[in-house]
């Protein structure tokens, strides 16, 4: 080894917090010097069950006694506890999931299932949408900002306004294999979707024979006060992608289909070597014990109805600073009248983490652990900050 090698650098993708983490536990986590924070960042929204939920510890220790690696080739009892806990969570009409590691690879094989199923070549998305930035998930990502310099995509998008009745049932015809849909977008800004247009955007997709795939990455599993976000508007998907909170902090993913599209898949069309691990099978398993046996999404949509309501007081006292409240249960934020980085790093300094949806939205992801106190220090913190903002401050309006 050539000891004047040059220091080993991670590729500066993320924007750095100037923040080291030592540890986490439930709601909150603590930095080097022993400093607490109260977590409404949570790794992007993956730590919704609280980090280090002892539930889902307890299931990953116990798989590492037994075995660590098996591919979906294999028979195992976790896969066998993983796969008939999610029965009950998944519609009745979905009996076919596959495992993987991240969102981005959920939505690539949700794309790639509904390109061979319809054999058609075209997806529609939507304006706002986020869902990856792997090439096929980034082909329908709309932020030109991650598209820019990568290129051709391997599949043409066409990105409709969300929540446009008109624009979706002119959109989705007789070409298209597939919509991607968040039924409220995340990191696009916390908009949710309205009854009528997920209604209008079911009909034109069943008329069209267009699969619906409900990215349900962010908002699934009990954030929004449902286990699935979908819920909230009464339809029913095609293929559903999952991740994030699933695990508990573990990276997990997977993909749902009913089983009219499950039927058609063939061996060796799909595989990942890591995706179904053992021990990411143990962290759902155990995430959805959490999930049904503590009503989480119970406590997401109470702890979520407070947290609004204080949200909608800070707007309405700073009318200077802000626009409105976004989102639903546990998935808020506070749409801000300029770019919020500055915001956020000064909420990180009183002991807050947050982070930004879209351009202007200070986005808030707290586990459902969330207590009346927490959600006190949240709202006089962010009040606080506020209340000493200056116009000039904040930067253009976005
Ligand atoms: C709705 C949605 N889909 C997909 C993804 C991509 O997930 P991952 O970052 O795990 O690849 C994200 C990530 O933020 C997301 O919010």
């Amino acid at each position: 080894m050539n000891a004047l090698s040059k220091s080993l650098k991670i590729i500066p993708f993320a924007k750095p917090r100037l923040l080291r983490l030592s540890r986490a536990y439930g709601q909150y986590v603590w930095d080097e010097t022993g400093k607490k924070y109260l977590d409404c960042h949570t790794g992007h929204g993956v730590a919704f069950l609280g980090h280090r939920n002892p539930r889902i510890v307890e299931s990953i220790m116990r798989q590492m006694e037994l075995i660590m690696t098996a591919t979906p080739a294999f028979q195992t009892d976790i896969a066998d506890e993983a796969l008939s806990k999610l029965s009950k969570i998944l519609p009745s009409d979905m009996d076919y999931v596959f495992f993987l590691n991240s969102g981005s690879e959920a939505v690539e094989l949700a794309m790639k299932i509904a390109r061979k199923i319809t054999g058609r070549k075209r997806f529609i998305a939507f304006r706002n949408s986020f869902h990856g930035r792997t090439m096929g998930a980034l082909s329908v990502t709309w932020n030109p900002k991650y598209r820019e310099g990568y290129d051709p995509f391997p599949w043409e998008t066409n990105f409709v306004p969300y929540n446009d009745v008109n624009a979706i049932t002119s959109a989705v015809d007789g070409s298209v294999a597939a919509v991607l849909f968040e039924p409220l977008q995340g990191e696009g800004g916390l908009t949710p979707a309205t009854q009528e247009f997920a209604k209008a955007l079911t009909e034109a997709c069943e008329k069209a024979g267009t699969i619906l795939i409900i990215d349900e990455v962010q908002a699934g599993f009990g954030r929004t006060g449902k286990i699935w976000a979908h819920e909230h508007l009464n339809i029913g998907p095609d293929i559903i992608v999952a991740g994030k909170s699933m695990g508990g902090g573990f990276p997990v993913s997977m993909v749902a289909t009913k089983n009219s599209i499950g039927e058609r898949l063939r061996e060796g069309e799909h595989g990942s070597t890591h995706g179904g691990n053992p021990l990411a099978l143990a962290a759902i398993s155990g995430g959805i014990d959490v999930l049904i046996g503590d009503d989480v999404p119970s406590k997401s949509s109470l702890a979520g109805e407070k947290l609004s309501r204080e949200l909608k007081k800070i707007v309405e006292c700073h009318t200077h600073a802000t626009r409105s409240v976004k989102g639903k249960g546990l998935m808020l934020g506070i749409e801000l009248r300029f770019n919020p980085d500055e915001v956020i790093r000064e909420l990180q300094r009183k002991g807050l983490l947050c982070l930004k949806a879209g351009t202007s939205v200070l986005r808030l992801l707290p586990p459902y652990l969330i207590t009346d106190d927490d959600i006190a220090f949240c709202s006089e913190t962010i009040n606080d900050v506020l209340s000493g903002w200056k116009p000039e401050r904040g930067g253009s309006e976005p």
